[in-house]
């Protein structure tokens, strides 16, 4: 019997043998290069090293999205421990100066980075106009930009997101989806395939930008917002909780309602 069975049995074992081998090479190649990447953020334009060091990392704001970062920058820097080390807060609201939020000191304000342009910062200030601002003066100090990602948000590899972002708990960006630079996309906020959102916007809690649809710059989206697929806002327009937007909207205007309504105009982001 043994005799007989000796060649199937080899066989056998060699095509488990076969399928064993790749098995195990499909799984180093998908964890590789996963489809979709939990964030953990990390020095813009720098690749993971193993073993780099932590970089030093301000966060511009000492308001309530600032603290929201505080948690972003904690779970990330928990999932990877050589990601970011937190020296505290910077804050032009003079009150805020020796003030604390869990354990981190509020610095000073913007003079506290003199002489220090090894810090990399992120401005969690939710008004896109102030953030701008603000922006405008750590580039002046030549200061780098921290890209944060909540290591519960999936955003594709397939998509693009730019220095000073903040990405939140629940954010999901899909494929070729472009998110420009210093954008707050905040907790579950959604950005699917194609999508453009400029510089400086800020997508509230819950906010849903469809298939193409494109954000100018600075725009200001109110918790629950959503925005049709293809429709197309201007720069700095804001749109109010819970709106939908069925159709584009031109630059500088404030538009509510479902369908979203114009209600007024702003001046043009300066
Ligand atoms: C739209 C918004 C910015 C207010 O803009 P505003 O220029 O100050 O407008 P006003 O408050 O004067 O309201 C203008 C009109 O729109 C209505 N309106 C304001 N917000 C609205 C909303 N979200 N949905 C429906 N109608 C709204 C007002 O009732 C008012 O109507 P009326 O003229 O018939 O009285 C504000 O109401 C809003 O929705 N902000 C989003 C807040 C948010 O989600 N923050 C997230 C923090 S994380």
């Amino acid at each position: 019997m043994d005799v007989v069975d000796t060649p199937s049995r080899w066989c056998t074992t060699v095509v488990i043998g076969v399928f064993t081998l790749l098995a195990g090479a499909i799984a180093l190649l998908c964890s590789q290069h996963p489809p979709y990447t939990h964030g953990t953020g990390g020095p813009v334009g720098a690749r993971r090293k193993k073993q780099r060091m932590a970089q030093r990392l301000v966060i511009v704001g000492a308001g309530g999205h600032a603290r929201d970062t505080f948690d972003v920058v904690e779970a990330a820097a928990e999932r990877q421990p050589d990601s970011w080390d937190l020296l505290g807060f910077v804050s032009e609201v003079a009150d805020d100066h020796g003030r604390a939020y869990h354990g981190s000191r509020v610095l000073g304000g913007f003079e506290w980075f003199a002489g220090r342009r090894d810090v990399a910062v992120v401005i969690a200030i939710g008004d896109p106009e102030v953030r701008a601002r603000l922006v405008a003066r750590a580039e002046q100090l030549g200061l780098p930009f921290a890209t944060l990602v909540h290591p519960a948000a999936v955003v594709s590899r397939h998509a693009r997101v730019g220095p000073g972002c903040i990405v939140s708990a629940g954010v999901m960006v899909t494929s070729s989806a472009s998110i420009g630079a210093h954008v707050i996309l905040n907790l579950g906020c959604t950005v699917a395939h194609d999508a453009v959102v400029a510089d400086c916007c800020t997508l509230a809690p819950g906010v849903h930008v469809n298939g193409h649809a494109r954000l100018g710059s600075g725009c200001d989206l109110g918790a629950g917002a959503v925005v049709l697929p293809k429709v197309a806002i201007g720069a700095g327009s804001v749109v109010g909780a819970g709106a939908v937007v069925i159709k584009d909207l031109p630059a500088g205007v404030t538009a509510v309602g479902v369908p979203a309504r114009i209600v007024g105009s702003r001046p043009p982001p300066g």
